[in-house]
Order: C-alpha cells, then sequence, then structure tokens
C-alpha cells in the first residue's frame, strides 16, 4: 500500500527536501571533523552524499557496483568512460586509484553543487573531467530544452557507459534521448550498463506495490504521485523496445533484488547494452 509521503502534493514535497537538504548542511561540519577522524575526508560533504542517494551506503553501493562492473568484465585500466548522472563521484573515488595513466573518465549531472566539488577535488587529475549538465530536469536548476542536450563527449568514443541509478529518475522522453544519445557515444565494441527498475508488464495482473501510481496496466510506474522523477519504474518489454528502438541491443541481463511488493525498493536491475 502507498505510504502517506507517497500522496504529498509536490509543494509538500518541496517543502521536505528544502528543510531536509538545510538540516544537512547544517549537519556539514560535524561529518567533516568525524570524517576528518575517521581519515574519510576524500569524501564528498553529506548533502551531496545524500543527493546521490542513501548517504549511509555512499560508499558501499560505489563497491558494489565496482566489483559488479568488474566481475562483468566491462572496464580496462586505459578505458575511456563516461559515467552519466555521475553524482559526487562515487565511482570516480572508487577508480581513480585503480586505473592507469591511459584511464580517461568524464562525468556529468544536473546537479551543479556536485560537479563543483567533483570538478574542485580532481582538479589535479587530468583523467578524470566533470562537466555540468545544462537540461532541464527535476533535479537541477537548467531550463534548456531536452532535445538541445547532447551528452558531452564524441560520438563513438566510449568504451564503457556506466548509468548507475539514473533511469530510475527519467520520465519516458529523457530515457527516449539519453538512449540515443548511449547510442551516439558508444564505439563500435563499446558497452553501457544501465541500472533501472524494471517489472514485468506483460502480465497484467503483476502488483508493483513500490511504484504504486500510473495507469493501471501501463508500463510506467512511479513511488511518488506528485514527484514521478524521484524513483520510477518501467515495464521492462516496454523498456526493451526503447532500447532496441535506439539502436541497441541488451546483451546482458541481470535482474535485481528490488523486489516490486515491497515499499523501499533496493537493488535495481543491470542492463548491458551495445549498439546493434
Ligand atoms: C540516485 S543519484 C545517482 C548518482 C550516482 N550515479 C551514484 O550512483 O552515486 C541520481 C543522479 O542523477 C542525476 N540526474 C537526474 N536527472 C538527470 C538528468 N536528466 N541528466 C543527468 N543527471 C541527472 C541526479 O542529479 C543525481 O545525481
Amino acid at each position: 500500500m502507498a505510504s502517506l509521503t507517497s500522496h504529498l502534493p509536490a509543494p509538500a514535497i518541496e517543502v521536505l527536501r528544502s528543510t531536509r537538504n538545510a538540516s544537512l548542511w547544517a549537519l556539514s561540519p560535524v561529518d567533516a571533523g568525524l570524517r576528518r577522524i575517521q581519515g574519510r575526508s576524500a569524501l564528498p560533504p553529506l548533502p551531496l552524499r545524500r543527493h546521490a542517494g542513501r548517504a549511509s551506503i555512499f560508499e558501499a553501493a560505489a563497491l558494489h557496483m565496482s566489483d559488479a562492473i568488474d566481475r562483468l568484465g566491462l572496464l580496462t585500466p586505459d578505458a575511456n568512460v563516461l559515467d552519466a548522472g555521475c553524482g559526487a563521484a562515487a565511482m570516480a573515488l572508487q577508480w581513480q586509484s585503480r586505473m592507469g595513466p591511459g584511464f580517461r573518465y568524464t562525468g556529468f549531472d544536473v546537479h551543479e553543487p556536485s560537479i563543483k566539488w567533483c570538478t574542485k577535488h580532481f582538479a589535479k587529475d587530468p583523467r578524470f573531467t566533470f562537466v555540468y549538465a545544462d537540461v532541464s530536469s527535476a533535479y537541477g536548476k537548467a531550463t534548456t530544452p531536452l532535445d538541445a542536450f547532447s551528452f558531452p563527449v564524441e560520438s563513438e568514443s566510449i568504451d564503457f557507459e556506466l548509468a548507475k541509478s539514473l533511469f530510475t529518475h527519467l520520465l519516458p522522453a529523457e530515457v527516449e534521448h539519453y538512449l540515443a544519445q548511449t547510442r551516439r557515444v558508444l564505439a563500435p565494441t563499446g558497452r553501457a550498463l544501465l541500472t533501472a527498475f524494471l517489472f514485468d508488464d506483460t502480465d497484467l495482473l503483476f502488483q508493483t506495490p513500490a511504484f504504486p501510481f500510473g495507469d493501471p496496466g501501463s508500463a510506467v510506474r512511479w513511488r511518488l504521485q506528485a514527484r514521478p522523477a524521484a524513483a520510477i519504474a518501467y515495464g521492462r518489454a516496454y523498456f526493451t523496445k526503447l532500447v532496441e528502438e535506439a539502436g541497441l541491443r541488451i546483451v546482458t541481463f541481470e535482474p535485481g533484488y528490488w523486489p516490486g511488493h515491497d515499499a523501499v525498493p533496493l537493488a535495481q536491475d543491470y542492463l548491458i547494452v551495445t549498439p546493434s
């Protein structure tokens, strides 16, 4: 059943988000002091970690993803990598000490404070570039229309693209545009790992209580009534169709352990795609 928060109107959700952010910035000096004592000062400030998801698992989630990428053989130490929706550089922090001198990384995000922190933090490492994505979205302040936005890298240049917890915040038009951009930037042998919440849209009776909103039988469902971009799930057949229409094909699908009937969806489904 949907929680009370799920039904709040958009202005109430905005008030809650602003209050949470203000509290996190107020707590930031304490958090920074604790991190210094623990020798973990390389981490971004608390509000930026929270922007990327649950702050308490910022590093653990990145480590989990890094292990999965190694297991799936998606990354070499001299790869040209794109991190779409990179947030506060959780993955770049994992890779910085492990990758070789030929490694090239570009991360982009609509959240300007995160990109400012990343740019400053990695300023002395020429392998890493961070770009503010000037495109309208529910997560940033930019107003440039979606159609005018391109991923900030050359066509067919990327060996590996990661979109970790990005498609779980994109509306259908954004999904189509970002898949088309993924197709454009991937090298012919390049691969992208996209994470998503995918439910079984071939079974019309399948319930997705973690995503209670959306038309009955629809292939797009979301968690907070007034803010679909907070967490959005797609029917697997519908998402596959969008991937294929973008000129990509799915080479591997790994189901996550988000249950589809739990209040808080956790680990997402993985799709590895490549140019078709
Ligand atoms: C759940 S966070 C994940 C961040 C990062 N990938 C990580 O795993 O730590 C989702 C990120 O997507 C970003 N985002 C949302 N919409 C976006 C868009 N249209 N283009 C680029 N980034 C976007 C948000 O600002 C946020 O940093």
